[in-house]
């Protein structure tokens, strides 16, 4: 049995801050941040939540798929913004659409949870385990985002997509490859909260995202290949075969040098990252939910999800639709 997606659903706040709203918090332009990035415009949490977003996500995957919540065996939310550091998102999503037969928890994989959380539904799935699992990518990134540094407030919006995944025994995922890489963790973190139990020094603060863009930059583009080209070699398939190139919505010159390394038409790689900025593990099930609204996803497609982010972590995957 195969991991197969048969829903998709996605979230996004209301409040859609373009260029120029940024360009009145912080010294930047619509000019610098279009040419360099492709991001136009983002969405904001005003009244939205990391759990509200996932919620509205999840009941759309389930509606598109026609399946019961209470039906659900495996609930898995991908995010590094919960609401709380404890319960999960996963357990409050689990409450709120009524998921009360699932298994709930979340993944912390920065820009690569959705594809980590893919992995291992379909680890269960294969194994039997479960018959089907709900996977959620969420993000308010706003929250984490310091909105006094440029070089990163630019990039990021806020989020969630879904997508439900059932056993299949036609298509579905065909191969994946997925990496980590501890040692380089420190070129894109966020400190958690300080630690102001009695024996530390006070006056500590909460920490915002902080990034070496260069370096992100050119791991990504010499990852990302190697990794779709190690999943196309164990699904015994050549680019030109696949129909969809879904990636991370990070940067469109990021996705460009991918096509150009794969020496596919930029066509073939469908973004949104103009409307939406990074939202992290929320980008690519916001996306496959989008093209799966507008129709572009047909069955028998073939498919390359593929992400990158903080960890250092990546991943990509293979699927027929
Ligand atoms: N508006 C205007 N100027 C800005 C700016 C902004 N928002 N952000 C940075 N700058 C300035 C810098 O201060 C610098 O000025 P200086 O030359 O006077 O020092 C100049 O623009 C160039 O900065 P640099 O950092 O070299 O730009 P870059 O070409 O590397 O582009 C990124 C920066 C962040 C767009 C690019 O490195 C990138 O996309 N990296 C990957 C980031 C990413 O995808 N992260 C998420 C991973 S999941």
């Amino acid at each position: 049995m195969r991991a197969k997606i048969i829903g998709t659903g996605y979230s996004l706040p209301a409040f859609r801050a373009d260029n120029d709203y940024l360009a009145t918090l912080v010294d930047t332009s619509d000019e610098w941040i279009s040419e360099r990035t492709g991001i136009r415009a983002r969405h904001l949490a005003k009244e939205e939540t990391t759990l509200s977003m996932s919620a509205e996500a999840a009941r759309m995957a389930l509606e598109r798929a026609n399946f019961r919540a209470e039906d659900v065996e495996l609930l898995i939310v991908a995010t590094i913004t919960g609401d709380m550091d404890t319960p999960s998102t996963a357990c409050q999503v689990q409450k709120e659409i009524g998921a009360k037969h699932a298994l709930a928890f979340d993944i912390n994989a920065a820009c690569s949870g959705f594809l980590y959380s893919l992995h291992v539904a379909e680890a269960f799935i294969e194994s039997g385990t479960y018959r089907n699992a709900l996977l959620i990518g969420a993000e308010t990134l706003s929250k984490i985002v310091d909105w006094t540094d440029r070089t990163t407030c630019v990039l990021f919006g806020d989020g969630a997509g879904a997508a439900l995944v059932t056993a299949s025994e036609n298509g579905g995922l065909l191969s994946q490859s997925l990496g980590s890489n501890g040692e380089k963790w420190d070129v894109l973190f966020c400190e958690g909260r300080p630690n102001e139990n009695p024996l530390r020094a006070k006056g500590q603060k909460c920490g915002y995202l902080k990034m070496d863009g260069q370096e992100v930059f050119k791991f990504a583009v010499r990852t990302v290949p190697q990794c779709i080209e190690d999943a196309l070699a164990k699904a015994g398939l050549k680019p030109e075969e696949i129909d969809l190139f879904i990636l991370h919505q990070a940067n469109k010159r990021i996705i460009q040098a991918v096509a150009k390394r794969l020496g596919m038409a930029e066509e073939e790689f469908p973004m949104n990252m103009d409307e939406c900025g990074n939202t992290s593990a929320a980008s690519l099930p916001i996306l496959l939910a989008q093209l799966d609204e507008r129709g572009r996803l047909h069955p028998g497609d073939r498919i390359v999800l593929s992400g990158f982010g903080a960890g250092l972590t990546w991943g990509a995957c293979v699927l027929e639709w």
